[in-house]
């Protein structure tokens, strides 16, 4: 399921706001017949309970098991205990449940800026990783990271599910089969629809040092996508961002959204208390941690861009014209390659909306000096745009499939895709184009390498 639908259905599923205590934490057999994989999810959150909670007991329970779940707030802990189900016990301390749990595999899904934490310790405590984008947030916990890999020799993988959608898997196929040649640069702008940009400004992401800024938080997705298809390692960026809208710019401010003086003429209105599920899962834990899910849009904190534009030049001399506009009336993009022997193009949608139901093919279109010819490749279902289930079948139903489009990701290629929104951050801040190579102790590469 996708989040939108996932905020939508909320308030259907869960019952009971009752805690399941650590302490009540029962200790598993590790000799399942079927040997299967035992995993820990951390951080509880919506993407936590949708993606790899409720999703692996309900599709990938004959492959692995989930053994614990951790998250620092204990209310939205005991939601998420309950939500899930099977009885699966719950830790507020990480270290507590690796220990008791034994879990092979740690499934991240905290905060972007708590990423680093939880990869560190669950490797120095013996586990692998599978964690979510962005792989971490700036330059020196990217640097922690590459460092405890090393240190610990652990498998980390990043979950770049914008890898998996089919259109994307068919365009990379296409490029490797030298279709349009030799790719020498690429167009991409992204849209993000208000209210979207929204449901940011409202949460962490609105704050640079808890999402990195969208440079980082969303564009991780975009940069990752463009550095696996253009198979480089990006050099040098310039870039230009701003903040328009939100923030400080805003007229007014308040507490926050469901209790605010100035709800008659907000037009980003929004109560969280008309959505069960997330008044639940949030709202009602505010008194542990202090986590607000509707901040006020206007807050003072919000130091992010809305406009973002960047040019980034590859270790092998292509370029990627990039925009992230993500204060407009639609959701969606267009990506174009411009190939030595033609180019390829793709819009899509961001997210696909009632009134756009009758987007079930995805045209890739081509031009080799010949009439454009259009390649349909079927939508899939699931959540963004099909590519979360496949995702999933790989990392749980069965890790050695092959991988011909090499689809997986490591630490490298995390750390690379966020590196081009932190290059960003500083090129605007700096006013320069920033190095690639001046961030960490990683040297872009011409030929992006394989992730094994
Ligand atoms: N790949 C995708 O398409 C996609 C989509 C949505 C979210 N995400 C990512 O998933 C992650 C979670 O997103 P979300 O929307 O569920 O966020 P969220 O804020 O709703 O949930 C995060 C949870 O982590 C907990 N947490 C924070 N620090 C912790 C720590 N040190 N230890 C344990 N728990 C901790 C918080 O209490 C919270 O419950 C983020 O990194 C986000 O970027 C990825």
């Amino acid at each position: 399921m996708d989040r939108r639908k996932f905020i939508a259905s909320a308030g259907t599923a869960a019952a009971g706001t009752m805690l399941i205590s650590p302490v009540s934490a029962i200790t598993v057999s590790h000799t399942s017949p079927k040997a299967k994989k035992r995993l820990g999810l951390v951080g509880t959150g919506v993407r936590g309970i949708g993606m790899f909670g409720t999703d692996l007991l309900r599709n990938y329970s004959d492959y692995v098991e989930l053994v614990g779940l951790c998250d620092i707030n204990p209310g939205r802990l005991g939601v998420a205990g309950q939500t899930i189900g099977a009885g699966i016990p719950t830790f507020t301390s990480l270290e507590e449940m690796i220990s008791k749990q034994e879990p092979q595999t740690l499934i991240v899904t905290t905060e972007d800026s708590s990423h680093h934490e939880v990869i560190i310790k669950g490797m120095e405590m013996g586990c692998d990783i599978i964690t979510e984008k962005p792989v971490t947030i700036d330059e020196v916990k990217a640097q922690a990271i590459i460092d405890a890999e090393r240190k610990y020799g652990k498998k980390v993988i990043v979950t770049f599910n914008y890898r998996y959608p089919p259109y994307r898997a068919k365009i990379k196929e296409l490029i490797m089969e030298g279709l349009i040649g030799d790719v020498r640069s690429v167009d991409f702008h992204w849209n993000i629809h208000h209210s979207h940009l929204q449901q940011y400004m409202m949460r962490w992401h609105g704050e640079s040092n808890r999402g990195g800024t969208l440079w980082v938080h969303k564009a991780t997705h975009h940069f990752d996508m463009a550095n696996w298809l253009i198979n480089s390692e990006p050099a040098q960026v310039q870039a230009f961002g701003t903040l328009e809208r939100f923030g400080s710019k805003g007229p007014f401010r308040g507490k926050n959204c469901r209790n605010c003086a100035h709800t008659a003429k907000c037009p980003y209105y929004w109560n969280i208390n008309d959505n069960e599920r997330l008044k639940r899962l949030y709202a009602d834990n505010e008194h542990y941690d202090g986590y607000i899910r509707d901040n006020c849009v206007f807050r003072h904190q919000i130091d992010i861009h809305e406009k973002h534009s960047a040019i980034v030049k590859y270790a092998n001399g292509s370029y990627l014209n990039y925009s992230l506009t993500a204060d407009t009336d639609f959701d969606g993009y267009w990506i174009a390659f411009n190939g030595t022997k033609g180019r390829l193009e793709a819009r899509v949608l961001g997210y696909p909306r009632k009134d756009h139901t009758d987007i079930t093919f995805t045209p890739v279109s081509i031009f080799n000096n010949k009439p454009a010819k259009v390649i349909r490749v079927p939508f899939a279902g699931g959540g963004h745009w099909g590519g979360d289930p496949l995702m999933n079948d790989k990392l749980f139903k069965d890790p050695g499939m092959p991988d011909p489009l090499g689809q997986q990701a490591g630490v490298r290629d995390g750390v690379m895709s966020i590196l081009v929104g932190v290059a960003a951050r500083r090129s605007i801040a700096e006013r320069r184009p920033v190095n690639i190579g001046e961030l960490t102790d990683l040297t872009p590469m011409l030929l992006r390498p394989a992730f094994i």
